[in-house]
């Protein structure tokens, strides 16, 4: 009996050390079901913790009788604040009747009659819960009525110690559809803080450090959220489920969140100011290879309808409303849907813009042009169209250039244009077009016109179909790109805004992990792939597909001028093509490979030697597959 569990510990123990090992099959399993990005309305941007049972279902009905229900906004999601304690006999939660009194029916309280009622109005229903001890609120509303009572045990409403129990309730009695998993009792509970110095809660050294990587738990975090899936996966085998990440882009989770979640948030929260909002689509802008169906970044939820996005400002509902779109991102409105003007219902309904965050095939937009001040995104569509994506991020009008180039398009043939929001034909061009945009607008379009390539499709355009099995990434960085926004709640005070989110040095579409143009001994590609050495990517390859090819090579902007790097590419786990150990200056070497009958392919980028100057990129330029 000791042999083969000897055997299984060595062969184990080679995997590990060998992530490079093309496994043959797709690695990504999805958590829950979101094949398109989730949609649905949350309480918290509205109503933060003053939250009742009857203004949630005031907005589910406003849902369901505006059409945004038709529309595909079905999740109706209960943040913080629903909670009143965990009984300490047995460990059971308890609701706050005062805030949901049909969760009084009983000696237990049950959020069950509230889950029937949204259910029976044809939506879904979502929770809220923290993966600590104690939840947000508890942290930074600390003046709320509504939060949890009594002992510190049972304030401790987190799942921390009760994960099987309470996804059992939430799940199993409950049937809630949604949960979203905040990480503030990770975070938020060190001795330092008030509420934890003056006693009112139970010290927790965090092990989540924002903005500060190396002092945070990467592991430990993961492997709570991967312990919590399992057991929700557990009450529900068929996977009928959404479970949220909300760890505020910290701990690697924009690497990770996609083996654990069905979405994980990017950033820290969105407020109802632009620059805010900015921030958060930032965070997720140069993060295409890490969503597709089933996995979705989230830079968080909508602010449409709330300051500076209300009926006063339509331009700037549009502009975040079509950032999301091209993003994939996951659409939950947060705005109190009494009160808000038909205007703004109509902004979160527009037919073909939702259209294009929904596409089946799940690709999320890729920068096709970036400055401080202005962004070109396009997105690949399910039936081959480009949706596209002009952003004026100044509070100035601007001029833009949108070339077929961009699009992937063939220069010499004409480009029609569809605007997504007037959804009237927008003209023909051919080669490029001018643009001015006002302040603050993004323009979107949907794009038709012939392909670049003869046959078949650059990788980089359709980043959904690949997954990030090894990054290549030696030490974690905080990634240095993205608008710099004052958050809300926070002053000048300090040293100033920081980067924050690690990830930097993952792999890109179009550009190299360090946002520079790929180029290989100076040969420029506008269209390929960046990584590090010893990255190794999985690529799904679409039915019918003859052949990969590549011109691949080391970087010019490499860090490590020194260590050789072979490039192999391999077909559902078998060695299709390889070129010999490469190194910094030589010319970008074909890959040729034959895809006959193969549906997954790896691309591997293997490092021989260390190189002490620092990481080895790479570039997969023109990657293609015909
Ligand atoms: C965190 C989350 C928010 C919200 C609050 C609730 O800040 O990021 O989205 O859920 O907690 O307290």
């Amino acid at each position: 009996m000791k042999l083969p569990a000897l055997a299984l510990l060595v062969a184990l123990s080679a995997q590990a050390q060998q992530p490079l090992e093309p496994t043959g099959r797709w690695l990504h399993q999805p958590v829950g079901s979101a094949p398109t990005p989730p949609m649905g309305w949350s309480s918290w941007n509205a109503f933060r913790v003053d939250i009742t049972e009857q203004k949630v279902l005031d907005s589910a009905r406003v849902i369901v009788d505006s059409g945004l229900a038709q529309a595909g906004y079905r999740s109706i999601n209960v943040d913080d604040g629903w909670w009143l304690k965990r009984r300490t006999s047995d460990g059971r939660l308890q609701v706050r009747t005062g805030l949901f009194p049909s969760a009084a029916k009983g000696k237990d309280t049950s959020l069950r009659p509230f889950t029937d009622k949204i259910h029976a109005m044809g939506l879904k229903a979502g929770l809220y819960t923290d993966i600590g001890r104690n939840a947000c609120s508890q942290a930074y509303d600390a003046d709320s009525p509504n939060l949890p009572e009594g002992t510190h045990a049972e304030r401790e409403v987190g799942l921390m110690g009760f994960v099987e129990q309470d996804v059992k309730l939430f799940f199993g009695d409950w049937n809630f559809d949604y949960l979203k998993v905040d990480g503030c009792g990770l975070s938020s509970y060190g001795p330092d803080r008030a509420h934890v110095a003056s006693g009112q809660y139970r010290e927790y050294k965090p092990t989540i450090v924002e903005g500060n990587i190396n002092q945070s738990d990467v592991e430990g975090t993961k492997q709570l959220y991967v312990g919590l899936k399992q057991a929700l996966h557990d009450v529900r085998p068929r996977g009928d489920y959404v479970l949220s990440v909300c760890l505020w882009g910290t701990v690697n989770v924009r690497s990770w969140g996609q083996d654990a979640g069905t979405m994980w948030r990017t950033s820290r929260d969105i407020a109802n100011s632009f620059s805010q909002m900015v921030h958060n689509f930032d965070s997720v802008a140069t993060r295409e290879f890490y969503a597709g169906p089933g996995r979705w970044n989230d830079p968080d939820m909508l602010e449409i309808g709330n300051g500076e996005f209300d009926g006063n400002h339509l331009l700037e509902a549009r502009t975040h409303m079509g950032l999301w779109a091209i993003a994939a991102a996951p659409l939950m409105i947060g705005t109190d849907l009494s009160k808000v003007s038909p205007a703004v219902i109509d902004i979160l309904k527009a037919p073909e813009v939702v259209a294009i965050n929904q596409d089946p095939a799940g690709h999320q937009g890729v920068l096709a042009y970036a400055d401080s001040d202005r962004q070109i995104l396009v997105k690949t569509l399910a039936d081959g169209r480009k949706a596209v994506l002009l952003f004026n991020r100044t509070d100035a009008p601007a001029k833009f250039t949108l070339t077929a180039e961009h699009l992937k398009m063939d220069a010499t043939a004409p480009v029609a244009l569809r605007n997504a929001w007037t959804r009237a034909d927008a003209g023909a061009f051919t080669g490029q077009r001018e643009f001015e945009l006002k302040p603050r607008e993004a323009l979107l379009f949907t794009a038709t016109g012939k392909h670049l390539l003869p046959r078949g499709y650059f990788v980089s355009e359709r980043p959904g179909s690949v997954y990030v099995a090894r990054d290549g990434i030696r030490a974690l960085e905080q990634d240095p790109i993205g608008y710099r926004a004052l958050a809300s709640w926070s002053t000048t005070d300090n040293g100033g805004t920081r980067p924050a989110y690690a990830g930097w040095g993952g792999p890109r579409a179009d550009s190299t992990p360090y946002d520079q143009a790929l180029s290989v001994q100076r040969q420029t590609f506008r269209h390929g792939i960046g990584a590090l050495a010893d990255s190794r990517l999985q690529v799904q390859v679409a039915p019918g597909a003859q052949r990969f090819v590549a011109r691949a090579g080391v970087d010019d902007s490499t860090r490590g001028k020194t260590a050789a790097v072979s490039f192999e590419v391999w077909g559902d786990g078998r060695r299709l093509a390889a070129t010999a150990p490469m190194k910094f200056n030589q010319a970008a070497r074909e890959l040729s490979a034959d895809l006959r009958g193969v549906r997954l392919i790896e691309l591997i980028a293997r490092q021989h030697g260390a190189d002490t100057a620092g990481p080895v990129v790479v570039t997969w330029g023109e990657a293609r597959i015909e």
